[in-house]
């Protein structure tokens, strides 16, 4: 028996339609998250480095990200890959606490059903920049000297 067509849980190419999500409500998201990450010892000083003036900005841009990558609406054009491969200081641990503080922003602003879809869609960008950012073929046998 074909299974049903599952309508809490879209598909990634699938705009998300619930009644709550909307530009504010992401903005409102958005805010949490950096809020937790602005305050993380590891991960703090790595965007304050980056980020020397006006916050708003970035937040805007970041919540016109979440909203082509949640919604669809195509509000953001940008390129994320190369913005990463430029922070050379950022290891592939620092995705996780990346992830932890987003699991816990997405808990606090969203009811369960919705923050499993922006938690899905956020591990599913976070691995393509790691491998974007980290993923190297092994030689095995070519000594790599100097
Ligand atoms: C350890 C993990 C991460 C660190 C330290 C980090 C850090 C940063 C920093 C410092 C910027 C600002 C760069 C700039 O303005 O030039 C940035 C931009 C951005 N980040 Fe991350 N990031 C991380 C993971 C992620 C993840 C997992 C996502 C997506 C789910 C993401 C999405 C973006 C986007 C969309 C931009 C804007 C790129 C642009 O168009 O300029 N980042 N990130």
């Amino acid at each position: 028996m074909p299974a049903a067509p599952d309508t809490v849980r879209p598909q990634p190419e699938m705009p998300l339609a619930h009644p709550l999500v909307d530009r504010a409500f992401i903005g409102v998201l958005v805010r949490d998250f950096y809020s937790r990450v602005r305050a993380d010892s590891r991960l703090g000083p790595i965007f304050a480095a980056e980020i020397t003036g006006d916050w708003e900005p970035h937040l805007e841009k970041m919540t016109d990200f979440w909203c082509s990558v949640i919604l669809k609406n195509g509000a953001y054009s940008g390129r994320p890959v190369p913005a990463h491969l430029r922070l050379k200081q950022v290891t592939e641990a620092d995705f996780d606490i990346w992830l932890g503080h987003f699991r816990n922003a997405a808990a606090a602003c969203c009811p369960p059903e919705v923050a499993e879809i922006f938690v899905d869609r956020a591990e599913r960008i976070a691995r393509s920049l790691k491998l974007a950012m980290f993923f190297r073929l092994e030689r095995p046998g070519v000594e790599t000297v100097g």
